[in-house]
């Protein structure tokens, strides 16, 4: 069998594509009168193209039908060493067995995204001015869909906005929660473009138990940390569903039409609902596709349908928006491009999602610098060896250490943090020592959140909650 010229497809779409492009050359081997040999050697190229993708997709290959952005490949492949390790993802579950966390390049293939390389980060640096942030830099941010177009359009003068978003499921956010808000800043910063944040607290009164009135209370109360990340209030609009749903028609009329365009079935499939959900949960995804769209902000796109949206989240929420993107055609409107994070760790491990309801489970943005110094030493799991003598001898694993991964995310000196890899997988450094290093990263950056948290007024949350026109240039 010959081999697939180039690069392997890693995405249903990378594939479909290739699969073309051999179609195209089958036929012009064929119309060419080429050798038969050739030929024959060209489509059995393209037979194994066509098993490859039955298995990537599930689908039948047709040429002029794109894989639909809502297959995704069941994770059941088996490791090196014969061991199952099982992935779960989606907006309510992120769990693996696997002590190195969950296998994101897997999930780029399951997921059907595409990677963000080397290439991609290179040209958000070219395209932006800017160094690239250090979430690019190591990889957190790792996957993306239609990223290169975003960038290509821009380059064309043709700018975008980004949407991001939070469930307000209580008062206290965690460090988590951060990680795309963060980064979303700097997006702005950096293009210079309007930020729209969707507070979904009809989504958690629906799925908790919760009143509407709390939900609201922290809906409010999330803003206020997530305007203490710094976002331009001239250029950013954050809204509660409950307030935005009834005070903007267009936005209504979105969720509506994107109601309309998605079966139960094709719901249940994405989230796994069942008969027993409540037809709330059922119809929600609607409200959180909405924003990617920008005429569900009148206020601020004056009525255009046509601006790009980009929305950063971690892999998640993945879900919600491979079911928008579905969509977006069928109504007329741009697919949402995304940049997708992996996941910061519980402290017990990668193999967790942190839960607000365990406070030892993370750091909170509430938490004092005792209690940081406490948790990181207490819980914080370890790839140190049992006993000083062995860690010398046979150095720690960095892989699975739990200090050593949120270093990565929080200690912004590339060159400082690949040393304590070095030092800590030689014996060098020792468990206490790296945890030292992470309290001391992590208690200024908490203290001075905290700070600027304090100084985020009733009113300052009310203007970004306005609906009102933003300040920029399309
Ligand atoms: P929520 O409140 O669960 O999470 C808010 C944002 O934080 C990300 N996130 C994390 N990122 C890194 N490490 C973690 N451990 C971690 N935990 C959560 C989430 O991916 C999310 O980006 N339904 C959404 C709210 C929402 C939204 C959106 C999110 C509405 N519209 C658009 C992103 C983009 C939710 O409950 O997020």
């Amino acid at each position: 069998m010959p081999d697939c010229p180039g690069e392997e497809a890693r995405t249903p779409m990378e594939l479909y594509e290739k699969l073309n492009s051999q179609g195209d050359t089958v036929r012009s081997l064929k119309a060419a009168k080429a050798e038969k040999a050739e030929i024959d050697s060209a489509i059995q190229l393209l037979l194994k193209l066509k098993v490859d993708y039955k298995q990537m997709t599930g689908q039948e290959y047709k040429a002029g039908c794109p894989p639909s952005e809502n297959s995704v490949i069941p994770d059941n492949e088996t490791a090196a060493d014969g061991v199952i390790d099982e992935d779960n993802v989606d907006p309510w579950n992120v769990s693996t067995t696997n002590a190195k966390g969950v296998d994101y390049d897997k999930l780029i293939v399951r997921f059907g995204s595409s990677k963000i390389d080397k290439e991609l980060v290179d040209r958000i640096e070219k395209v932006s001015g800017q160094k690239a942030h250090r979430f690019l830099r190591r990889g957190i941010f790792f996957s993306h869909r239609d990223m290169h177009q975003v960038l290509d359009a821009f380059e064309k003068q043709k700018s975008f906005y980004l949407y991001t978003g939070r469930g307000p499921s209580s008062q206290a956010m965690h460090v988590g929660h951060l990680i795309p808000f963060i980064f979303t800043k700097w997006l702005q910063d950096v293009f210079d473009i309007p930020l729209v944040i969707q507070l979904t607290d009809d989504e958690k009164y629906l799925w908790k138990d919760l009143t509407l009135e709390d939900c609201h209370r922290f809906a409010v109360e999330n803003a206020k940390d997530i305007i203490a990340c710094g976002f331009d209030v001239n250029k950013t609009f954050i809204f509660s569903d409950l307030d935005y749903m009834g005070a903007s028609p267009e936005f209504y009329r979105n969720v509506v039409k994107i109601q309309k365009h998605v079966t139960f079935n094709q719901v249940k499939g994405i989230f796994g609902f069942t008969d027993s959900d409540c037809i709330g949960k059922i119809s929600f995804p609607a409200i959180q596709a909405a924003p990617s769209f920008s005429s569900s902000f009148s206020q601020i796109f004056g009525g255009r349908k046509d601006v790009q949206c980009l929305i950063p989240c971690a892999i998640d929420q993945d879900p919600y928006f491979r079911m928008t993107r579905d969509v977006a055609p069928r109504i007329g409107y741009p697919k949402p491009a995304l940049l997708h994070s992996t996941f910061f760790p519980a402290l017990q491990g990668a193999q967790t999602k942190m839960s607000a309801s365990d406070a030892n489970s993370s750091i909170f943005l509430t938490d004092t610098p005792k209690q940081i110094k406490s948790k990181v030493n207490k819980h914080a799991f370890s790839g140190g060896k049992d006993t000083i003598e062995e860690h010398r001898k046979h150095g720690g694993n960095a892989d699975v250490d739990v200090s050593f991964m949120y270093l990565t995310f929080f200690l912004e000196d590339d060159e400082q943090l690949e040393k304590i890899k070095q030092d800590y997988t030689s014996g060098a450094l020792l468990t206490g020592e790296l945890k030292k290093t992470l309290i001391e990263t992590l208690q200024p950056i908490i203290s001075q959140h905290q700070e600027r948290r304090k100084q985020v007024t009733d009113e300052m949350v009310q203007q970004f909650m306005t609906p009102r026109p933003l300040n920029f240039k399309l």
